[in-house]
């Protein structure tokens, strides 16, 4: 009987990985966690110098980190940006896209126009136009690893977001898609739906005591999330040991999404 080897990595050395709104939050996480498994990332967000404390986590990991001012939702800066990390760089092989806006809380019929588009441009077209750019890199090397950036809000509902919702429920269908047309280029696309997380986008709700104490209620693991609970399962999904993983919607969210905790039965 022949040994099988069981050998798994979880090792990024080698990779180049493209991180959309790195300068902070669940981005600046991701970037860091990536890092430390052995990439050499890219760091996206609209202004370069606010990536600056990012790029320090990315250095010290003994990474190489470039700063990149791009605004996600215009094709030709993401362009621009994704030949100037392939020069400096090297080809993309990983790209995870955390850049996004919440818009105010709003029912379904005060939903102003403006927000409804700027969610659209920035969550959806925004996470399309990186992973496009990026594909270039990983078509011509026959391999890539993408994590969309989607939310608990994608698979169930948060009231007076429903623009926000809609946005990211169109993440999550993007994954799948883009998983199909990619999977003969061994590029799996998937995307995370984190629950409620403490960066700078959550912060003004989970400091109201009532807000966090009703989210903390609601989650069978009985905390919400720290950025490093979704920079984790970002470097787990563009490792080796997740190359069978593709087009996989994967809620992030201590069990929001498996049920109800609290039915008085
Ligand atoms: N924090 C949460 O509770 C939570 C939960 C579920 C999903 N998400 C999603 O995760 C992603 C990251 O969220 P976060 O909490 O870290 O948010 P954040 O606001 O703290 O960080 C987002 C970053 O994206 C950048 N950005 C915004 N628009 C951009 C654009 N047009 N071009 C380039 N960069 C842009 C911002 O400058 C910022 O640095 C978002 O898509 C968000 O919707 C967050």
């Amino acid at each position: 009987m022949t040994t099988q080897d069981l050998t798994i990595s979880f090792s990024l050395a080698g990779e180049v990985a493209v991180v959309t709104g790195a300068a902070q939050g669940l981005g600046q996480a991701a970037a860091a966690a990536l890092a430390q498994q052995g990439a050499d990332v890219a760091c996206v967000d609209l202004d370069a110098e606010r990536c600056a404390d990012t790029v320090r986590l990315v250095e010290a990991h003994g990474r190489r980190a470039l700063a990149l001012g791009c605004d996600v939702s215009s094709k030709a800066d993401v362009d621009a940006a994704a030949e100037r990390i392939v020069a400096e760089l090297g080809p993309i092989s990983l790209l995870t896209t955390c850049a996004g806006v919440l818009t105010e809380n709003v029912t379904a019929e005060q939903v102003r126009e403006e927000d409804l588009d700027r969610l659209w441009d920035v969550n959806v077209k925004g996470s399309f136009h990186w992973a496009v750019a990026a594909s270039r890199s990983m078509i011509s090397a026959g391999h890539g690893r993408i994590v969309l950036v989607s939310s608990q809000a994608g698979l169930v509902s948060l009231p007076s977001q429903s623009a926000y919702s809609m946005s990211k429920g169109a993440v999550a269908t993007m994954a799948r898609s883009l998983a199909i047309d990619w999977a003969k280029h061994d590029i799996t696309v998937n995307a995370v739906c984190p629950t409620f997380v403490w960066t700078p986008m959550a912060a003004p709700m989970l400091e109201i005591p009532e807000v966090l104490a009703a989210a903390t209620r609601r989650i069978p693991l009985g905390r919400v999330g720290q950025p490093q609970d979704i920079g984790g399962v970002v470097a787990f999904l563009c490792s080796p040991a997740a190359s069978l993983i593709t087009g996989v919607v994967l809620p992030v969210d201590g069990g929001w999404t498996a049920g109800e905790p609290e039915l008085p039965l």
